[in-house]
């Protein structure tokens, strides 16, 4: 066991440290999730039994010994224990003269992962687009809907004939509609209320809602991880996204009794969310069991507008996920039939909560 562990275990990159023998002598944190095993269970053990098909890895290691300098190759492809394939950019480093006995030092980069944050930012950069457009938008139809508003006004006074005031009446409601509606798609433009927030009080709050509203029918289940620690957020702001999230669930379930919802809170370690990196994340999964997205909706469901239901508006996932990204977290959404996957990734270090 290296003293450095602490330091090893805040690197995202995967990190084995072997013997002159190739034994491993420690495996860092990031190392351990990337080759789904613990340290515990191989410490001691030969370089070959971390992987099914070792030959190759077994080589480049042996050849690194042998030749004492480094070796890097990109996309390795790995075959883990449980048989699913990884690939990793690997590098190893000989190490002379250590004095916990380690020979080699092997770095793992998970080659998925870059392609996942590359989505992340993909998606983050979509999400940004689609609000620039609607504040764009909104300023475009508030401005001129003043006027149509004022002016129907103004008629309405000068009308002769009562009967007449109908038509001014109907111009005034629908440019109140319009109105409320583009400030319902600006989401809440209220100055977020930080403070330290546990964040299963505020699942709590949603499961008791929303088992009422489905008249105790529907069954919510809970799978907390209740080592999280409070975090600074808003409250009221995270109630709304868990809420518009759990409620669809429950409106696209064929019926209440059907329906089962699971909850489910993990910390995540290394959150990266575009191109900022975070100590420590909370994960918060809302699982459930109905039809699935349509495949067709799936890459637009955050869009605002976009919605599958026929009385529906398209607003409750893009305001979760205003709500997510000015708390600096992601939201994202894997769905087949039968299980439909919403997770909020949040920083548990928010900083930079701002109005967007
Ligand atoms: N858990 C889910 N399972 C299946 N489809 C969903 C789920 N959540 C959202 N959707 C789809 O995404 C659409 C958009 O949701 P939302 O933005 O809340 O707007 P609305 O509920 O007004 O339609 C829904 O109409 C539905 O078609
Ligand atoms: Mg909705």
């Amino acid at each position: 066991m290296l003293q450095d562990q602490d330091i090893l275990d805040n690197i995202s990159t995967g990190i084995v440290a072997l013997d002159s023998e190739l034994r491993v002598v420690a495996l860092n944190a990031a190392g351990q999730v990337l080759l789904e095993t613990s340290e515990s269970r191989c410490l001691g053990t030969h370089a070959a039994q971390l992987l099914l098909d070792s030959d190759s890895w077994v080589a480049g290691l042996q050849q690194v010994l042998g030749s004492n300098s480094p070796l890097s190759r990109r996309g390795e492809s790995l075959m883990l224990l449980s048989g699913q394939e990884i690939h990793v950019d690997l590098m190893v480093t000989p190490v002379n003269g250590s004095n916990c006995g380690i020979a080699l030092l092997v770095e793992l980069q998970a080659v998925d992962r870059l392609l996942k944050i590359s989505r992340e930012e993909g998606l983050i950069h979509a999400q940004e687009t689609t609000r620039a457009v609607i504040r764009g938008l909104a300023h475009e139809i508030k401005n001129p809907l003043g006027g149509v508003r004022g002016a129907a006004q103004l008629l309405a006074r000068e009308l002769p004939d009562e009967g007449l005031q109908e038509y001014t009446r109907v111009i005034i409601r629908e440019a109140d509609r319009l109105r409320d509606l583009v400030d319902k798609l600006l989401g809440p433009n209220l100055q977020p209320d930080i403070r330290p927030l546990n964040i299963h009080e505020v699942l709590e709050h949603v499961r008791n809602l929303i088992v009422a509203e489905s008249g105790n029918k529907t069954r919510i289940s809970r799978d907390y991880d209740p080592s999280l620690p409070e975090f600074p957020a808003d409250r009221a702001q995270l109630i709304q996204a868990v809420l518009n999230i759990v409620r669809n669930a429950l409106q696209v379930a064929g019926s209440p009794e059907q329906c089962h919802i699971t909850l489910r809170t993990r910390s995540e370690r290394h959150l990266t969310i575009g191109s900022k990196s975070h100590r420590l994340g909370c994960r918060v999964d809302i699982i459930d069991n109905g039809p699935g997205v349509p495949e067709d909706m799936l890459h637009a469901i955050f869009a605002p507008m976009v919605t599958g239901r026929a009385d529906g508006t398209g607003l409750g996932l893009s305001i979760a996920q205003a709500i997510v990204s000015r708390h600096g977290g992601l939201l994202e959404c894997e769905s087949a039939p039968g299980r439909t996957q919403f997770t909020i990734h949040l920083p548990m270090e928010c900083k930079h909560a701002q109005t967007s």
